[in-house]
């Protein structure tokens, strides 16, 4: 697994292969095209130009409607302790346990060509092909995260985008949803720090955020959180540093991750579980399906089980990276999503977009297919290119029938019901509480409680006066001194925003 079989590499460096037309046809100079006579008109009939233009015309895909600006590399997860009493996950089953894997970092707003070291989160994904299928960890690099609703998801989005009529990002748009949806003001706390600008892929965290439960054969469960904390150290850009890095190399980090790599010095990360009994959970201070909320580390104490490493690039940035296709909904036996509704929402969404931006058959891509598949009810569609399981029936044959896998998935212990409501969450004085944990944290480091003052002022001085004022009084709500600070640092700066309807 890796590069080396994954990627469609034809020919080996030594070897000097025939030129030809897409479908085979040796080309003795490919730069030639017919014409008649040396200033006549095109030929219909010269196929290798005719191929190679419409061929040409048809090199995008669409970009992720999110994280769009990424890099990535293939690496390995090492089980470094034992785990089997809270899960059955294949992949986990026994210390020294080794699962390939492909990973992709992310900004989060920007297009495809944006800066890597915008303020933004981070996306932080990981494919594992482990025996029982691809098991996909679409985390990011903060805990937490911006909503709890899953409705509210693009609509934020937009918000972070770009103004409908200026085109232009825009900062009263920014912070007009989030002053008015003030459930996120934790993941501002985030977002505003250090940590905001990470230095690079590899010396960032990464979060499952959403509670998922680990199951095990007998189908009792516990809840969980997974955290993956960098072994070269937190390292951050101050904001003047991240923007000075912006303008000279957009795409710094993942230069800084090819290179590392290439070089032999492969970045590591120490792998954690938070892990909750269904009676903890229900009497836990926090609501678990909330993706506001962080589990303090001092009641749930995280437990190590594992290292993953980055050791390999890729060959082939487009086949292996911008074609992978993570997805929460690829799990395997012994790992089960939770009931967050904004986790839940995202097991439709992402296999949605991947047939929208890959295509019906995305599975069937070298970097996303599993070790072993066999799905033959699945038949057909754009792009079927495994052999289309030849001539195995494509339903449940009584000629033929497959052996299926006895798995148990029914657990005892959760179980739902109730009447089917229109849900609206709504902020509580709860929703600070860990956003002042967090300015606390700031404060035991000489200058970042600073910098934050700075990181946020310099962004909300564009937006209009009342989005302004509504800012100010969300972070009084977090500390009333947090909020005076960012008050008097933005209106010292204050610049008329750019007129546009909102
Ligand atoms: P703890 O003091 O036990 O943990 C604080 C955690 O904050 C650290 O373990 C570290 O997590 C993280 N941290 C340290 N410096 C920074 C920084 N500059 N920017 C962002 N995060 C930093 O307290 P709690 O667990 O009670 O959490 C307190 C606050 O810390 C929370 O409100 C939350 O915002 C934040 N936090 C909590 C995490 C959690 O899972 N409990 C994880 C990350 C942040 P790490 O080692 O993962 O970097
Ligand atoms: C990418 C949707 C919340 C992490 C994406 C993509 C979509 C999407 C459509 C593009 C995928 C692609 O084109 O391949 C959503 C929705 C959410 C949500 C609807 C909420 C309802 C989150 C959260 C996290 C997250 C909470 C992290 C905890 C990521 C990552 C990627 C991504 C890491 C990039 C994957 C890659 O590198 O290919 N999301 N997202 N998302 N999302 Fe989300």
């Amino acid at each position: 697994m890796g590069a080396d079989d994954k990627s469609a590499s034809t020919f080996k460096y030594n070897e000097k292969p025939f030129y030809t037309t897409s479908n085979g046809c040796p080309i003795n100079n490919p730069e030639a095209f017919q014409r008649v006579g040396q200033n006549g008109p095109l030929l219909l009939q010269d196929f290798h130009l005719i191929d190679l233009l419409a061929h040409f015309d048809r090199e995008r895909i669409p970009e992720r409607v999110v994280h769009a600006k990424g890099a990535g590399a293939y690496g390995e997860f090492e089980v470094t302790h034992d785990i089997s009493d809270i899960t059955s996950v294949d992949m986990l089953n026994g210390v020294g346990k080794k699962t390939p894997c492909v990973v992709r970092f992310s900004t989060v707003g920007g297009e495809k060509g944006s800066a890597d070291t915008a303020r933004d989160p981070r996306g932080f994904a990981i494919k594992f092909y482990t025996e029982e299928g691809n098991w996909d960890w679409v985390y990011n690099n903060t805990p937490i995260f911006f909503i709890r609703d899953p409705t509210l998801f693009p609509l934020f989005i937009h918000t972070q985008k770009r103004n409908p009529q200026t085109n232009l990002k825009d900062a009263t748009m920014f912070w007009d949803y989030l002053s008015t949806h003030q459930e996120a003001v934790h993941q501002l706390m985030h977002l505003f720090s250090d940590r905001g600008t990470p230095y690079s892929y590899r010396h960032m965290n990464g979060y499952s955020g959403h509670t998922h439960k680990f199951v095990k054969a007998d189908g009792s469960f516990v809840y969980i959180q997974i955290h993956l904390k960098t072994d070269q150290g937190n390292k951050t850009f101050t904001n003047e540093e991240a923007g000075k890095m912006a303008s000279e190399n957009p795409d710094w980090n993942t230069q800084d991750l090819f290179e590392a790599i290439q070089n032999g010095d492969h970045p590591s990360w120490t792998v954690y579980v938070q892990v909750l009994t269904q009676e903890q959970a229900e009497k836990f201070r926090w609501n678990i399906f909330d993706l506001t909320k962080v589990w303090p580390q001092k009641d749930v104490p995280l437990r190590p089980f594992g290292k993953m490493t980055l050791n390999k690039n890729v060959e082939n940035y487009f086949a292996e990276i911008e074609q992978v296709a993570f997805s929460p909904s690829h799990l395997v036996p012994g790992v089960e999503p939770s009931a967050d509704p904004v986790l839940q929402s995202r097991l439709f969404s992402y296999p949605d977009t991947h047939r929208h931006r890959l295509g019906t058959n995305y599975q069937q891509i070298p970097v996303n297919a599993p070790l072993k598949a066999f799905n033959p009810y699945q038949r057909d569609g754009a792009m079927a290119v495994n052999g289309n399981y030849g001539a195995n029936p494509n339903y449940p044959s009584s000629y033929r029938s497959l052996s299926y896998k006895p798995y148990k998935t029914v657990n005892d212990h959760e179980k739902w019901a109730g009447a089917a409501v229109s849900f609206l969450s709504e902020v509580t004085p709860d929703d600070y509480v860990q956003a002042k944990g967090l300015w606390d944290v700031l404060g035991r480091t000489p200058g970042q409680q600073d910098n934050f003052v700075t990181n946020v002022s310099v962004h909300l001085c564009s937006a209009k006066e009342d989005t302004r004022k509504r800012t100010y009084e969300m972070f009084t709500k977090v500390d009333p001194g947090l909020g005076a600070r960012i008050h008097d640092a933005t209106e010292k700066n204050a610049q008329p925003p750019a007129q546009s309807r909102l």
